[in-house]
C-alpha cells in the first residue's frame, strides 16, 4: 500500500468514528491537493499525508494529553510513520501557540518545527477549512474559531496571538499557487 493510501486509512479508522471532523479532515485533504503545486514536487505526498493525519490526535484512544497535535505526533511517532510528516502533525496551524497557554511547550518542542511551504500549505488547508468541511476564508474561519470560546479561554487567547503569524502562511501559500497558476 502507498503512502497516501495508508494515511487515508489510519485517518479514516481513527477519525471517522468522530462523524463531523471526518467531514473536516476530508475537505482539508481536497484543500492540500489543490494547494499541492505550492510545494516542490517530491513534498506533495508528505502535504497530502500530513492532512490525512494532521487531527488524529483527536481520536479518544490516541489523545492522551487532550492536546491533539502533540498526541497525534507521538501516536504517529510511536507506528514508524516518517519524521516530516509527524512534525507536520506536531506543529500544524500554530500548535506551538496553544501549547503556551497549555503549559505543554516542552512536550511540543520533542518534535522540530518546520518552516517551509509545505507548512504553510498544511496550514492553509486547515484554516481555510470549517469544522463540518466547509469552505471558509481564513478570516471566516479564525472568526469562526473565537466565537466558539470566550474571551478569556486559552484557546481564545491563542489565536488572538496566533492570527496574524498564521495568516502570512496563508499569504505566502496564495502568492506560490498564483505564479504556478497565473490568472
Ligand atoms: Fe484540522
Amino acid at each position: 500500500m502507498g503512502l497516501l493510501d495508508h494515511a487515508a486509512e489510519l485517518a479514516e479508522e481513527h477519525v471517522a468514528p468522530l462523524g463531523r471532523r471526518w467531514n473536516h479532515v476530508r475537505a482539508v485533504v481536497g484543500r492540500a491537493e489543490e494547494a499541492a503545486v505550492a510545494v516542490s514536487e517530491p513534498d506533495r505526498d508528505t502535504l497530502v499525508a500530513a492532512a490525512w493525519l494532521h487531527d488524529i490526535g483527536y481520536a479518544a484512544e490516541i489523545g492522551h494529553t487532550r492536546f491533539h497535535p502533540l498526541d497525534g505526533a507521538r501516536y504517529l511517532r510511536e507506528q514508524g510513520w516518517p519524521e516530516r510528516i509527524v512534525n507536520l502533525v506536531a506543529h500544524h496551524s500554530g500548535a506551538r501557540f496553544e501549547a503556551e497557554e497549555r503549559g505543554l511547550s516542552a512536550e511540543l518542542s520533542e518534535f522540530p518545527l518546520e518552516d517551509t511551504p509545505v507548512m504553510d500549505a498544511l496550514v492553509t488547508a486547515d484554516l481555510t477549512t470549517g469544522p463540518g468541511g466547509e469552505r471558509l476564508t481564513y478570516d471566516e474561519r479564525i472568526a469562526e474559531i473565537l466565537s466558539r470560546y470566550p474571551a478569556e479561554d486559552p484557546v481564545h487567547r491563542t489565536w488572538v496571538r496566533a492570527a496574524p503569524i498564521l495568516k502570512e502562511c496563508v499569504r505566502r501559500t496564495e502568492e506560490r499557487l498564483a505564479l504556478v497558476q497565473p490568472r
